[in-house]
């Protein structure tokens, strides 16, 4: 099953960013976790990164055509993008929104997602454990 695991502005800098909140696993080691789990459980995963909102709602709008499955970290977009939220709305297989942080524990404009609300599932605070999580539901619930 084709996966894309997609991540919106800044992602590209973990493990220099803000690590003491996104921790230090950086955007290659995030990359290899990503594809190393896809081979595991027999997913066709690619992993994109991109901070060009344009460029995220056109893999969006692949992956609607496609069929595929999306993992999706929105990151600032999350909280404002109506953009972002209504590409994710024209998806046909399954959404996971991860987040590395706990929104909710932050700052008051990160606890609400534009996007969450046309997800499939959310998972947020388990680091980047949570891109695995998702992995591993998408296997056991498409597979
Ligand atoms: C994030 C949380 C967002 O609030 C923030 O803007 C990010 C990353 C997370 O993964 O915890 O860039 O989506």
């Amino acid at each position: 099953m084709k996966v894309y695991v997609l991540n919106g502005p800044n992602l590209g800098r973990l493990g220099t960013r803000e690590p003491e909140v996104y921790g230090a696993t950086t955007y290659a080691d995030l990359v290899a976790l990503c594809e190393a789990t896809g081979r595991d459980l027999g997913l066709d995963v690619t992993v994109r990164q991109t901070d060009a909102e344009h460029e995220l709602l056109g893999w969006l709008h692949a992956a609607a055509a496609e069929g595929a499955a999306v993992v999706l970290n929105p990151a600032a977009w999350s909280h404002y993008s109506y953009a972002v939220r209504d590409a994710c709305s024209m998806l046909r297989g399954p959404l996971i929104e991860v987040h590395i942080s706990n929104i909710h524990a932050r700052e008051e404009f990160r606890h609400h997602s534009v996007v969450s609300a046309v997800a499939t599932g959310v998972i947020c605070g388990l680091g980047v454990d949570g891109y695995r999580l998702a992995l591993h539901h998408l296997a056991s619930r498409l597979g």
